[in-house]
């Protein structure tokens, strides 16, 4: 019998949470990010669910875009970090992938034969990637001498603080991608990760690019996934293998960090750091367990993890402990963990099967 830790993968929480992302991009749209293997969710299971309403994924490199195909869809999709070898321009071009020129290389590999349709990145402020705004002509330019003009989708930016509802950033950098990109109105438009579908009066062009959302964890700095009407995709769960009693002054797990002051009910739940539960995740940390939610003691360890039991006393082995999903929110051990929801998804480790419903 296999280990029952698996992480459960809710494909009608992920159709949901696509339509409430395509529902704000308004009149642009949704393009659904399914980068590093659908945000940990399983890039081919999550791409298949999503098909029907998505005309277009979004992933970062070749290989994740080929594993689209071998889904067997053919969806175009957007590669967001670019090609990363002049032969990529031509697999590019035959699968209907669509690489997101973002530098001078990838300007210099593109010629009239090779060229796929693509998008150029605008660095508007986030200065990790893209042209400045001055020299969108130039380029332009000269794409038009190498005969490339015409596979020119449109603009690409991305924000760095759409997150951050104080943050003037989004407003700024909108403003800057609206004036480099004024003159060529022929061309289409896309900005906005999931944050920036939730600030008001953002626009969002022709094509919005949301990707956490989708997989139900909170997009927004201090606003619940909940909150914002998204449903969790993911729930990572594993068994409670053993309970026992410790007394006053013993301790659990290595480093013996949790010391019991009174005599405490534990259990020990298969899953630890080498699953992806995060090992910064300290003493209090929430989990739970038939129906209520119960804390972390000490330190996580490779395979598994101790848990309080003293408040559900029924609880037994064999029960299924909720590391996060619908009762404990992916960000709540984020934040305990001092990591962010993204981290933690993308971060489940091979060792957990991903089991969809
Ligand atoms: C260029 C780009 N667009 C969109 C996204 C989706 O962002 P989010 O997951 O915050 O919605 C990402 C993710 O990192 C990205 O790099």
């Amino acid at each position: 019998m296999p280990r029952s830790t698996v992480a459960r993968i809710n494909l009608e929480a992920l159709r949901y949470n696509f339509r409430v992302a395509q529902a704000r991009a308004g009149t642009a749209q949704a393009m659904a990010v399914v980068k590093a293997d659908g945000y940990g969710h399983g890039i081919r299971s999550v791409a298949k669910a999503l098909a029907s309403q998505a005309s277009k994924f979004a992933v970062a490199c070749l290989e994740e875009a080929l594993e689209i195909r071998a889904a067997g869809l053919d969806q175009p999709v957007v590669m967001l970090q670019g090609v990363h070898s002049p032969q990529d321009l031509d697999v590019c071009r035959q699968q209907g992938f669509e690489p997101v020129l973002h530098n001078r290389a990838q300007l210099e590999w593109l010629t009239a034969a090779s060229a796929p349709l693509f998008w150029l990145k605008v660095n508007t402020g986030m200065n990790r990637l893209g042209f400045r705004p001055d020299d969108l002509s130039l380029v332009l330019g000269e794409l038009e001498s190498a005969g490339c003009r015409i596979p020119v989708q449109g603009f690409v930016t991305h924000f760095a603080c759409a997150d951050d509802t104080t943050s003037p950033m989004t407003v700024e950098q909108t403003r800057i991608f609206e004036r480099a990109t004024a003159a060529w109105p022929e061309l289409m438009r896309s900005v906005g990760n999931s944050a920036a579908h939730f600030l008001p009066g953002q626009p969002l062009y022709d094509w919005s690019r949301p990707g956490i959302m989708l997989y139900g964890a909170s997009p927004v700095i201090g606003t619940t996934a909940k909150e914002l009407g998204l449903r969790p995709v993911m729930t990572l769960e594993a068994p409670l293998i053993t309970t026992r009693v410790v007394g006053p002054g013993e301790s659990i797990g290595y480093g013996s960090s949790w010391v019991a002051d009174t005599e405490t009910r534990m259990g020990m739940v298969a899953v630890g750091y080498g699953d992806g539960y995060p090992r910064h995740a300290g003493t209090g940390t929430p989990a739970a367990v038939r129906g209520q939610r119960i804390r972390l003691l000490g330190r996580v360890s490779m395979d598994m993890l101790a848990v309080d039991l003293s408040q559900v006393p029924e609880a037994k082995e064999g029960d299924r402990v909720e590391l996060w999903g619908e009762q404990v929110s992916v960000d709540e051990v984020a934040s305990c963990a001092g990591t962010i929801g993204y981290e933690l998804l993308t971060g489940v480790t091979a060792r957990v099967p991903r089991v969809c419903q």
